[in-house]
């Protein structure tokens, strides 16, 4: 079998990840060529050679197979995507950011150019959520998804709620723990959770929407008395993702805080994890859980989209090809 060649872009929390994953596991098949980043002068674990900072020698290799894309920046991550389709380069990314803010784009780059884009590890790090929308479930059969999709918020508001830890030093671990994103108000704020509902509504419902369009409000409001009205109750405070159909045919979608009470799966899921409660009509409640931040679990799937490249798996999107369309309505409610 051809052994896949990598051109990767970032060697952060997760780019060193991948780095030494597939460097120890040979049966995947798949080595890294070269890696493109910033700063040439940091010390890095890993041979002077194998890095540039030239984007061309990787975008321009026709050696290349597959460009991994696990820089930080949306908008030079943007850039870089669409200049490898474009080039035939199959694409993994994790840049949340980046593929809910350009999805119309990146749909239509895929089209025009019959290459793979893939990105599990954009939404909920380790937990397979994407494959299991596009592949498992019908969108006509699909009722709701609930779940908690930030590690970060959930790290924090574990360590204030369990452990009596302020905002500032639960904020300050999650970042050292590498859980965070360098600009964490992007957790904190609910963006990120948004970023992720809005590639979640794409493969459960077929909708293409902006961030910007879906009510979002994170946990920088919370106040002393919810986390004591919370403990009063024994309930758990959780930033939530949420998509719900509603019966006029429209998907209610937000992210918020919320109380979640002991009987629900969301009550259990602590510190960086992540959990996706799906209701569909045949299935009833099935739950996904797992690590949704950190280096090796966001590498996990990563490492699942490159090896799913070697049997050139394609998202089909085939949701969004449907006739009768999902539409978002800003119109909501909340259940404890
Ligand atoms: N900052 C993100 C989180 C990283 O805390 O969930 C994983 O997407």
């Amino acid at each position: 079998d051809k052994v896949l060649q990598i051109g990767l872009f970032g060697f952060g929390v997760v780019g060193e990840g991948i780095y030494k994953v597939l460097h120890q596991t040979p049966s995947l098949n798949a080595l890294i060529k070269k890696v493109c980043i910033k700063h040439a002068e940091k010390e890095r674990n890993a041979p002077a050679a194998l890095f540039t900072t030239d984007y061309d020698e990787i975008l321009n290799d026709p050696g290349i197979d597959i460009v991994v894309e696990l820089i930080d920046d949306a908008k030079e991550a943007f850039t870089i995507v669409r200049t490898a389709l474009k080039n035939k380069k199959s694409v993994v990314s994790a840049n949340k950011k980046m593929i809910a803010e350009h999805l119309p784009e990146l749909l239509q780059l895929q089209e025009e150019n019959e290459v793979s884009f893939l990105y599990e590890a954009a939404v909920c790090g380790s937990i397979p959520i994407i494959r299991n929308l596009e592949e498992y479930y019908d969108n006509d059969l699909l009722q709701s998804i609930c779940g908690i999709v930030n590690g970060s918020t959930n790290y924090i508001l574990t360590k204030i709620i369990d452990e009596g830890l302020t905002y500032v030093e639960a904020l300050q671990k999650a970042q050292q723990l590498g859980f965070a994103e360098s600009n964490p108000a992007l957790d904190v704020e609910g963006k990120d959770a948004t970023n992720k509902l809005t590639i979640l509504l794409a493969h459960a419902y077929g909708i293409i929407t902006r961030p910007e369009e879906l009510l979002h409000l994170g946990i920088t409001r919370l106040h002393s008395t919810d986390t004591r009205y919370a403990e009063e109750k024994a309930y758990q405070v959780k930033l939530t993702a949420q998509a719900y159909k509603l019966s006029n045919g429209k998907v209610a979608a937000f992210v918020l805080p919320q109380f979640v009470k002991a009987e629900s799966q969301l009550h259990g899921v602590k510190n960086e994890y992540n959990g996706v409660i799906i209701e569909s009509k045949l299935a009833d409640k099935q739950f996904l859980y797992g690590k949704g931040a950190g280096r090796y679990p966001t590498s996990s799937a990563v490492i699942s989209d490159i090896s799913a490249l070697s049997y050139d798996y394609k998202y089909e999107y085939k949701k969004l090809n449907r006739k009768e369309k999902y539409a978002i309505t800003t119109s909501y409610y909340l259940k404890v």
